[in-house]
């Protein structure tokens, strides 16, 4: 039963005591987030890994690149632990580090040596260490302002990686038009949507996307507004252009948060992102009227494997002294892809 399932996850816990750890993500269900020691979006759980040096084991309530970044943060001897290793992002599969790889020849080819690569968090470590080691860096959907504009202080032009929606809904907030950006589409193995001189080529977009904020249109906006005028609409930058430009504000999963929080009584929200956090946030504030963006549930499927079955046999397995499921980025990838994650942590 529930109750059963949930006794012994306490109990787990409890006897793990001060050697566990576990992170969960916003996205995550409520009955796996209640068990989480810290919670946030991918930024505040990457610092948060960095800090946990007398843990032994990190529980990563989240998906697979996630607990990677864990991973590349603590030390060799901390373990990191993911309940259910299907738990993957579809958007970080979308970046192979061999596409990566061959984009890059010809991105060089095109542009000798004025870019520099950024990826997004949601990829795999083998991607953040191509980053790193040449001279670029990672962001998260809280810091890629920052980010971005470090790294036009160094290069003209930034190879964004995969999320081809947060690259250029950042870079058009900081005055980079459409018509500077062109996608490279893997598939192909060719740039779409060249519309400048070379020379005014500024953001090169990786043709990557997430399927859960993708499902958000421009006319769930309209709809909204057409039915209640004060509705205020927020979405996080993953959704299209379109979107994050009738919304009326955008932000990280810990954003959207901290602007409910702070919103006053009466307040309305139409929330663009995973219907777990916007749920959530529904049931934390009946002061508030708060609904989902669209009218069609929008799960991440891949966070929502994490359920308390799998938290419940990571953990008892750990109490025996069996580790299981285990993320273990090699030595090479861990090097080169906390070189690019440092450099992040180092932006402010
Ligand atoms: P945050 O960076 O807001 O935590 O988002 C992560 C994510 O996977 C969004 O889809
Ligand atoms: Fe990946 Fe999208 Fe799920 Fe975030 S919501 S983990 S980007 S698939």
């Amino acid at each position: 039963s529930d109750q059963e399932l949930d006794r012994r996850i306490l109990e787990a816990k409890r006897r793990l005591g001060s050697d566990l750890v576990i992170l969960g993500h916003h996205y995550q269900r409520d009955d796996v987030i209640q068990f989480a020691d810290y919670r946030g979006d991918s930024l505040k759980l990457a610092k948060i890994a960095e800090k946990l040096h007398d843990v032994k084991y990190i529980v990563f309530c989240g998906v697979h690149f996630m607990a990677e970044t864990a991973d590349t943060l603590t030390t060799d001897e901390q373990i990191v632990v993911l309940p259910d290793m299907k738990a993957g992002c579809s958007m970080a599969d979308m970046a192979d580090i061999d596409e990566v790889e061959e984009a890059w020849e010809v991105i060089q080819d095109e542009f000798g040596d004025t870019v520099i690569p950024v990826t997004y968090v949601n990829s795999t470590a083998a991607i953040k260490a191509f980053v790193g080691r040449h001279g670029g860096t990672t962001c998260t959907s809280s810091n890629a302002e920052a980010v971005l504009k470090w790294a036009f202080e160094r290069k003209k032009r930034i190879l964004f990686l995969p999320d081809q929606h947060l690259g250029r809904n950042t870079a058009y907030k900081m005055g980079i038009t459409l018509e500077q950006m062109v996608i490279w589409a893997p598939e192909t193995g060719e740039f779409e949507d060249y519309h400048c001189d070379r020379e005014d080529v500024r953001m090169i977009l990786w043709k990557g996307h997430c399927s859960v904020h993708q499902k958000f249109l421009p006319e769930h906006v309209h709809r909204v507004r057409e039915r209640d005028p004060e509705m205020k609409v927020i979405v996080h930058p993953e959704c299209s252009f379109e979107v994050v430009q009738l919304a009326d504000d955008n932000g990280s999963t810990d954003y959207i948060i901290r602007t409910i929080e702070a919103a006053p009584p009466g307040s309305k929200w139409a929330i663009g992102t995973e219907v777990n956090l916007v749920q959530r946030l529904a049931q934390e504030h009946p002061e508030q009227k708060i609904m989902l963006l669209s009218t069609t549930m929008c799960p991440c499927l891949t966070m929502n494997r994490i359920d308390r079955p799998h938290l419940l046999w990571a953990l008892e397995n750990l109490v025996e002294g069996n580790v299981v499921n285990q993320i273990k980025v090699d030595p090479e990838t861990t090097h080169w892809s906390k070189v690019a994650l440092d450099r992040m942590l180092a932006i402010q």
